[in-house]
């Protein structure tokens, strides 16, 4: 099953500021760059579970993100609307079979707590549950209380796993 499809829209920040829900492009290598540098250490810790050297990271490392196997996953990134020359923050969702989809979700730390996280989210369960997927899950790092209180807001189940959550969320699809 191919994880294709995003509907794209323009949505509001709490602030006012206007973005644009689409699909990260290949084409969107410089734009991506820039939400790397956009987030703090700590955000980027509790995306990767590591902390990336930012003065070490390289064109290859940030095409890994922009350039994958869109037959199974997929990222969709909110950008500033109308100029679309800044990247906010991106959800990514890959198939794992059994139809059940992995996301992982960042959004850079000037525009925490206006109600993007939870739009990407959302948007990636829409698009999820469209596929007829079964189940969404991700991981949480333990000291994430912020991933955690959004999971649980969306009716993720939550469970502890040896130093983090992993957080699944049912979607009754019907995909394989
Ligand atoms: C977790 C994260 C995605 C939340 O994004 P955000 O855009 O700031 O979140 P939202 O504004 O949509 O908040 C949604 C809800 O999450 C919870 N929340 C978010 N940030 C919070 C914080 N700092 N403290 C407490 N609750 C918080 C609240 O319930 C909030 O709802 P409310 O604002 O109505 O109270 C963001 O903090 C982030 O990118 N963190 C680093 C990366 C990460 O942790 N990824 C998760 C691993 S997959």
């Amino acid at each position: 099953m191919k994880i294709l499809d995003v509907p794209e829209e323009t949505w509001q920040l709490r602030s006012g500021l206007n973005v644009y829900l689409r699909p990260l492009q290949s084409t969107d290598l410089a734009l991506h760059w820039g939400l790397f540098y956009r987030c703090s250490r700590q955000s980027l810790f509790q995306r990767f579970f590591q902390l990336p050297d930012c003065q070490k990271i390289t064109d290859a490392d940030v095409e890994r993100f922009t350039n994958f196997d869109r037959s199974r996953e997929l990222a969709i990134t909110a950008v500033q609307y109308p100029s679309q020359v800044e990247e906010l923050g991106v959800v990514r969702l890959a198939h794992l079979g059994g139809g059940s989809a992995e996301f992982a979700l960042i959004v850079a730390d000037p525009w925490h707590r206006q109600g993007l996280g939870r739009k990407l989210l959302e948007k990636a369960i829409e698009v999820a549950r469209f596929q007829g997927l079964q189940s969404l899950e991700g991981y949480v790092l333990s000291s994430n209380q912020p991933m955690l209180k959004l999971c649980r807001r969306l009716g993720f189940e939550v469970s502890y796993a040896d130093g983090f959550y992993e957080v699944q969320l049912a979607l009754n699809g019907s995909a394989n």
